[in-house]
């Protein structure tokens, strides 16, 4: 099978890759290499072209496109929950990079997209304290303000919702077939520490003290390994018409659980015991964000338990990091995308 991915450099995409070749298939990547990166990529077997996908008109696009099995568009705007609620209108980016890579699409006749989405397409009413029925009677009541029942994630989550609505009309139109992969907080080798566990992680490897948690703690999330939303991506070109599916794990755990667990490793690497503050003015997204994967296990995706990803992981960031570039740069590692 030949695929191209965009994005292919990135943190995911490049574990696709990997994922790619292990199965044989051929794999061409696009990538302006502005978050993702060539040293994440293997020395060999793949084929690399630097392309601006926001830039670049369709028609220029759409050669590139021609003869493939399969589009994985991973390509985006994007960084962890400190970059994406401080950049919004860089997020919005991610509108045209979509739509130069549908349009190329339609244009070459590529018969299938996997499209990363996000569990930022998912209305927040649904994940925190709101109950819909006041969230109704206040700020969203039908008039000229207009009431949607979309209520995604900021302008990141509002692109990947469009993203998704696009490729369900170009399966009506166009007989375009696809996937929207709907990932939920992902972590594993190569992630960055404007994401969560990559952050708790950096901060025990700096030893910082006094630890410093974003919000109270409470926020629940179901951190997912990247091994499992690669087993999802390939398991996703098995579904056929125009379909979207959620890269999640069902366990349920808080901030304060994961800095926990972050904090028993890291002493069993080095005596390390910080006191734990909490810093509520910074961005902390839904109160609870946690998937369905019935349709992932149905297609026989596997789970990794989050003990043994995070695990996998620190060995990792403890291996390939320097301390004191990790501490010189933190702050701006947290919110930026490199
Ligand atoms: N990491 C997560 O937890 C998560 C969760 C939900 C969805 N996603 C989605 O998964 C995909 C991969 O994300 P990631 O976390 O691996 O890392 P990432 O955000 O670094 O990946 C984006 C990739 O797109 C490339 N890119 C950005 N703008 C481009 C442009 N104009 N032209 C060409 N290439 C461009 C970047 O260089 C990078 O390689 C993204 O679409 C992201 O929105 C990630």
């Amino acid at each position: 099978m030949r695929a191209t991915i965009t994005g292919g450099a990135s943190f995911i995409g490049s574990h696709l890759v990997d994922g790619l070749l292990k199965q044989g298939d051929e794999a061409w990547i696009i990538d302006n290499f502005s978050s993702g990166s060539r040293e994440n990529l293997p020395h060999s077997g793949v084929h690399t072209i630097a392309l601006d996908l926001r830039t670049l008109p369709p028609c220029e696009l759409a050669p590139y496109f021609t003869k493939i099995d399969v589009l994985y568009h991973l390509a985006a705007d994007h960084g962890g929950r400190g970059y994406v609620e401080t950049h919004q209108v860089a997020t919005s980016n991610n509108f045209a990079i979509d739509n130069n890579v549908f349009q190329a699409a339609i244009l070459a006749g590529v018969p299938k997209i996997i499209f990363a989405s996000s569990g930022c397409v998912y209305p927040l009413y649904m994940q925190g304290d709101t109950d819909f029925e006041e969230y109704l009677k206040e700020e969203h009541l039908a008039g000229d303000q207009g009431y949607t029942a979309y209520d995604p994630d900021g302008l990141y989550g509002l692109a990947k919702l469009a993203g998704e609505l696009t490729l369900q009309r170009m399966w009506l139109e166009n007989q375009i077939e696809s996937v929207s992969c709907r990932f939920f907080t992902v972590y594993g080798p190569r992630a960055k520490e404007n994401h969560a566990i990559i952050s708790f992680i950096a901060r025990a490897f700096i030893r910082q003290d006094p630890w410093i948690v974003w919000g109270n703690g409470d926020q629940v999330r179901n951190w997912t390994y990247v091994d499992d939303i690669v087993q999802g991506l390939l398991l996703a070109t098995k579904l056929e018409g125009c379909q979207a599916i959620n890269l999640g794990t069902e366990e349920m755990i808080t901030v304060t659980e994961a800095v926990a667990r972050v904090l028993e490793l890291a002493n069993q690497k080095e005596k390390y015991h910080p006191r734990i503050t909490y810093d509520l003015d910074k961005p902390v997204g839904p109160l609870c964000r946690v998937a369905s994967n019935e349709k992932y296990r149905q297609l026989g995706g596997t789970v990794t338990p989050f003990l043994e990803g995070l695990q996998k992981t620190m060995d990792w960031y403890y291996t390939v990091k320097n301390r004191i570039e990790v501490d010189r740069n933190l702050e701006r590692l947290l919110i930026e995308r490199k």
